[in-house]
């Protein structure tokens, strides 16, 4: 990576405000339903407790419009706590006098939590004041919020202006592994992309068309390539306005050879319910009135072995309503393959990590990144705002001590 990280840097003693992406899912109940964000995050908070750091962690957890008491950090900071093996102290704000003062009389290794960044009105806009209010609780700005990189928040890039500003292990990690998925990849080269956008994944498929081999598509966004294909799709979900860019991107793989495969078959349901009527058909033959919800078994097959060649494998979306039942078979299939196969497996955060969880087959797959729409931005080609606003491994680091 081009950027300074917490190696690159002298922490002994410093308080380090480190960026976390903690927005992990909740229970209704509000515990922790799966921690895997917070695992990853561990390795930076660990190294800067064994220099001697004082460590100010601050993170988002969902899209509260003003405080949220449902999404407040207490029961982040609970398990992070219990994985770490030390106290994690919670605070109720995110900057006020007191927590200035608190963060001042620190001992090095002390780790302290602020309230949900995102309780602010400054954090989204950006807001140079409150990125100087967060600024000045700390000597050095630590970047570790790989899933939270590409937004231009006051906690991801306007602090960076104030302080020294270095990556934290798993951002540097993120980044330097998707940057071999583009740079190097082992051929065959094969992306799966499912889930149910296509106006999220279009960058990313034309991005794609420059570079992998073969690129096999599923979930709720083939309707629309199915549809731009002149094939009729009952109720299936189709984005209208993309069916133009779909077109394209039927005719750039043309272009450039890439096999671009849609499903040739798909199980359809008379409505969008696990007890709905459903069945398997050819996509020619999707009824009026049904909806897609899965690949058929054909696909699958056909995926497999497509899959079978590859040396690469990126996967990023499910390819039907994996949560219901009747339409799981798709992405539990295709999972099972991504994760028996010997290539490099890389899988793009979010639903598609889910699964893997469900499946218990997160322990098979090379790389999982924590980040679903920052690994996306990032492999689309367009730079992520919390790298871009870090310093340059070259630049030299000037304390501004009190
Ligand atoms: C995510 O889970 O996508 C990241 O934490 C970023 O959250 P956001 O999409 O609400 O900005
Ligand atoms: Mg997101």
């Amino acid at each position: 990576m081009e950027k300074k990280t917490i190696r690159d840097i002298d922490v002994s003693g410093k308080r380090v405000l480190v960026r976390v992406d903690l927005n992990v899912p909740l229970s209704e109940t509000g515990e922790v339903q799966d921690d895997t964000r917070i695992r990853a995050v561990l390795p930076t908070i660990n190294y800067l407790i064994s220099r001697s750091a004082k460590v100010i962690l601050v993170s988002h957890l969902g899209r509260p419009k003003g405080v949220d008491e449902k999404l407040r950090l207490d029961p982040v900071a609970q398990s992070l706590s219990g994985l770490l093996g030390k106290e994690v102290h919670k605070v109720d704000q995110t900057v006020s006098e007191d927590i200035e003062r608190l963060a001042e009389s620190l001992d090095a290794g002390d780790v302290i939590l602020l309230e949900n960044v995102r309780f602010n009105q400054g954090e989204k806009k950006n807001d140079p004041e409150f990125a100087k209010k967060l600024a000045q609780l700390a000597d050095v700005y630590v970047n570790d919020a790989f899933g939270t990189a590409h937004r231009a928040h006051a906690s991801v890039v306007g602090v960076a202006q104030y302080l020294p500003a270095v990556a934290g292990l798993l951002l540097a990690k993120e980044v330097d592994a998707l940057t071999h998925l583009l740079e190097d990849p082992e051929r065959p080269f094969c992306a799966v992309l499912g889930g149910n956008k296509v106006s999220d994944k279009i960058g990313v498929i034309n991005r794609f068309l420059d570079i992998v081999d073969c690129l096999l598509t599923g979930g709720g966004m083939c309707f629309t390539f199915l549809k731009a294909k002149g094939l009729k799709i009952g109720k299936s979900v189709c984005e209208t306005e993309e069916i133009d860019h779909a077109r394209e991107m039927l005719a750039k793989a043309e272009e450039n050879g890439v096999e671009l495969y849609l499903p040739v078959d798909v199980v359809v349901a008379d409505e969008f319910s696990q007890q709905a009527n459903h069945k398997t058909v050819a996509v020619e033959d999707i009824p009026e009135g049904w909806l897609g919800l899965d690949i058929g078994p054909r696909t699958v097959e056909m995926y497999k072995k497509a899959l079978g060649r590859a040396r690469t494998i990126f996967w990023n979306g499910p390819m039907g309503v994996f949560e219901m039942k009747p339409f799981s078979y798709g992405t539990e299939e295709i999972a099972k393959t991504i994760a028996n196969s010997s290539a490099d497996t890389i899988v793009g955060g979010g639903d598609s990590d889910a699964a893997l969880r469900l499946y218990d087959l997160e322990d098979k797959i090379s790389y999982i990144s924590t980040g679903g729409g920052a690994s996306l931005k990032m492999l689309e080609g367009v730079p992520l705002h919390g790298v871009e606003a870090l310093m340059n491994k070259e630049e030299s680091v000037i304390f501004h001590s009190k």
